[in-house]
């Protein structure tokens, strides 16, 4: 028989190009995020969540008929969530709202897509029942975790708008409402990032759109990847108390704070990108919603002296993270929602990827290099345990 022939790729697929999309990736020149065809930067500003997800499923922006009928379609989805996963929701323990996402979405699969197929209809619909009705579970799950009480959608509102309602408790503010929305459009899409990657590979093996979402949601909770926000924040929080104790203010005192960080040689979160070596584009698309929200231009002082001593010390830029955890503690949201929240983005990217994928399969299954003992001989107890 001939012999196979393999490939060796470095360790994390480091700079490996694994397949085509036409979804969504960096420019050659390293600087721009591109979602189908435009920067992030000009969607990032100027799409509503409706558009942006509109491009990624169907390929264009909306005409006024199309974004009429998506925007129906979302908000009705996202106004009708099965009671049962509510009931489900109230016996959830108290724990990362993470969870709540990820067996969320298997009890929403096992109560509307009990099969599956993979007809234009049954992969559209399902998208956008996903993209409707993920930020439901999630902001349900925290509230009936936390205080008891479920808070529903009303799909009278916008999307990001009622989105961001149920998160904090209370109507959102316009400024305040497109700042949320503008962050799901940047959370939207990156490429072959670590979850939309697991998200393809659950999907090449041709399982269903609900089953490769829950495993997307559990790759997108490490602090790697998703989890970096909050991370990102709990140290901006405890720098902040710090420079508060000394009397220092914070975007002085934060310099001294990463240096000492980065001598005990620990990881500086919300900093470094396995793509962007030099600048992250869409820090700026959020740094200008920042700017008009409580204390921005104070945040933006502090996070930019970060970035500095950053850059001096590792060459290392800041990701998105570092920035959207600045704007979420600024529209009040509790610091466990913020990764939950990337999902509510990402979930457009996620359901587009996997019909991307579907759509021209081809199973991903890698081969690995065995490097334990051979030869072993099974023993019975007696033989093997001998004192
Ligand atoms: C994002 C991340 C996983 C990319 O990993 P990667 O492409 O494998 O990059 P590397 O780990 O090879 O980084 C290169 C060097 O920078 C260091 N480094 C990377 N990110 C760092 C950080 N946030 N703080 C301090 N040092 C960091 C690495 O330790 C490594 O140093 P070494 O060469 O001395 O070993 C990594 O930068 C990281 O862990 N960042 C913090 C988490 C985060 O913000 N994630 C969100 C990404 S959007």
């Amino acid at each position: 028989m001939a012999q196979q022939e393999y490939i060796r790729v470095p360790k994390g697929l480091k700079n490996v190009i694994v397949d085509q999309t036409r979804l969504s990736g960096v420019d050659p020149t390293g600087q721009h995020t591109i979602y189908r065809g435009y920067t992030i930067d000009d969607i990032g500003a100027n799409a509503s969540f409706y558009e942006a997800a509109h491009l990624f499923l169907y390929g264009h922006l909306p005409c006024e008929d199309e974004l009429k009928e998506i925007k129906k379609k979302i908000d009705y989805e996202r106004g009708n969530i099965p009671e049962k996963l509510f009931d489900a929701l109230k016996l959830a323990p108290v724990t990362h709202p993470m969870y709540y996402g990820s067996y969320g979405v298997l009890l929403l699969g096992q109560y509307l897509a009990p099969e599956w197929d993979f007809s234009d209809e049954t992969l559209y619909d399902h998208a956008l029942k996903l993209i409707a009705k993920l930020p439901v579970i999630f902001a349900a799950g925290w509230h009936l975790a936390h205080t008891g009480t479920l808070i529903r959608p009303d799909p009278s509102l916008d999307h990001a708008t009622d989105v961001l309602r149920m998160i904090i408790g209370r109507m959102p503010s316009k400024v305040e409402a497109r700042a949320f929305e503008s962050s799901l459009v940047l959370y939207m899409d990156h490429g072959f990032n670590a979850s939309t990657f697991t998200v393809r590979v659950v999907a090449s093996t041709l399982s269903d759109m609900y089953s490769a979402i829950a495993a997307g949601i559990g790759a997108l909770k490490g602090p790697l990847h998703g989890g970096a926000n909050e991370k990102a924040m709990v140290m901006l929080l405890e720098a902040k108390k710090q420079a508060e104790e000394k009397g220092v203010p914070l975007e002085e005192y934060i310099v001294d704070y990463i240096k000492a960080k980065l001598a005990k040689k620990e990881k500086i979160m919300g900093f470094g990108h396995r793509i962007y070596k030099l600048h992250d584009p869409r820090t700026d698309v959020a740094a200008k919603y920042i700017k008009q929200l409580k204390d921005g231009e104070w945040w933006l002082k502090v996070l930019k002296k970060a970035e500095e001593v950053m850059w001096q010390e590792k060459k290392l830029p800041a990701n998105i993270d570092f920035y959207t955890a600045v704007l979420y503690y600024q529209l009040g949201i509790p610091i466990p929602m913020y990764t939950p929240i990337f999902a509510m983005g990402r979930i457009v990217g996620w359901v587009s990827h996997y019909i991307e994928q579907v759509k021209d399969n081809k199973i991903i299954r890698p081969t690995e290099e065995y490097v334990g003992p051979t030869g072993l001989k099974y023993k019975p107890m007696h033989e093997r345990c001998k004192q």
